[in-house]
């Protein structure tokens, strides 16, 4: 077997096989949570409520045509109807499915959605600095915890990236997208993981568009340090883990 034959096998379609794949979904197991759940003791942030009115450009063709990787960022914060309006773009349910599943701004193979958002917020108006996490619906952030020298951290988990070195310590927030694979493993077993990593792709990429449409840039991160990000976060790493960043300011 060559070196690149496993990890292209992820990359094809399993789905002939899956009719005859016991999935522990046909087995009857209980479905994971479909969100990642918290205790009474959260300390619970309200976010505004999304309107289109936050955005400065509306033009969805400008936005598609405009769009590039940002890595310099002014010193200017981000709103929180902005910090809103991104964390919807990107996670936020606008309706469910007949299965009771949630239904959200980007599509997700059989809405298993299993992500979760994570931020770092830098530089925010109106909330202090430290690391959150989505809760998508109560739309809503829960505070985790401040983190002493946040851009030094910043360094750490992005190691050294080739085109602007340390860039994203200057980003007003950081998104970290976890997954918790059995989310869509419980309904299609071996065929999840190809589909989770197109998930996140869509989720990325509205966070890209979105930030065009706010006068904002987003850089994604497929660069950064695995064991790092998920010790930060308190993830385990086996059941969930950080797949995806993106780092976000205004423009310049
Ligand atoms: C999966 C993925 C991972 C990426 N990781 C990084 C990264 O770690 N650092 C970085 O500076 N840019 C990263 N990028 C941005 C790409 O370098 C960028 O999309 C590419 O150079 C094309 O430029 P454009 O997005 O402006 O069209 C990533 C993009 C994707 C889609």
């Amino acid at each position: 077997m060559g070196k690149y034959d496993r990890y292209r096998d992820l990359l094809k379609s399993d789905f002939s096989k899956f009719k005859t794949m016991a999935t522990d979904a046909k087995k009857g197991l209980p479905q994971p949570p479909k969100v990642k759940l918290y205790g009474a003791d959260a300390e619970l942030f309200d976010l505004p409520s999304v309107d289109e009115s936050t955005l400065t450009n509306k033009n969805i063709y400008v936005c598609i045509k405009e769009r590039r990787s940002t890595r310099f960022y002014s010193d200017q914060p981000i709103s929180l109807d902005e910090l809103s309006y991104l964390l919807w773009a990107t996670q936020g349910i606008t309706g469910t499915n007949k299965a009771g599943l949630t239904l959200r701004t980007v599509p997700c193979s059989g809405a298993t959605h299993s992500f979760e958002s994570y931020l770092l917020i830098r530089n925010v108006a109106n909330i202090r600095q430290g690391v959150y996490r989505y809760l998508p619906v109560e739309h809503k952030l829960l505070f985790m915890f401040q983190q002493e020298e946040l851009e030094n951290k910043i360094d750490e988990i992005t190691l050294d990236q080739p085109f602007v070195p340390n860039f994203a310590n200057k980003a007003a927030v950081l998104f970290l997208w976890s997954t918790t694979p059995y989310r869509s493993e419980w309904k299609y077993d071996i065929t999840a993981h190809k589909k989770i990593l197109i998930d996140i792709g869509h989720v990325c990429q509205n966070l890209y568009l979105a930030s065009e449409s706010i006068g904002a840039g987003t850089c994604a991160i497929g660069i950064y340090d695995q064991a790092s990000v998920d010790r930060l976060l308190g993830l385990d790493g086996h059941e969930e883990f950080v797949i995806y960043l993106a780092a976000v300011g205004k423009k310049q």
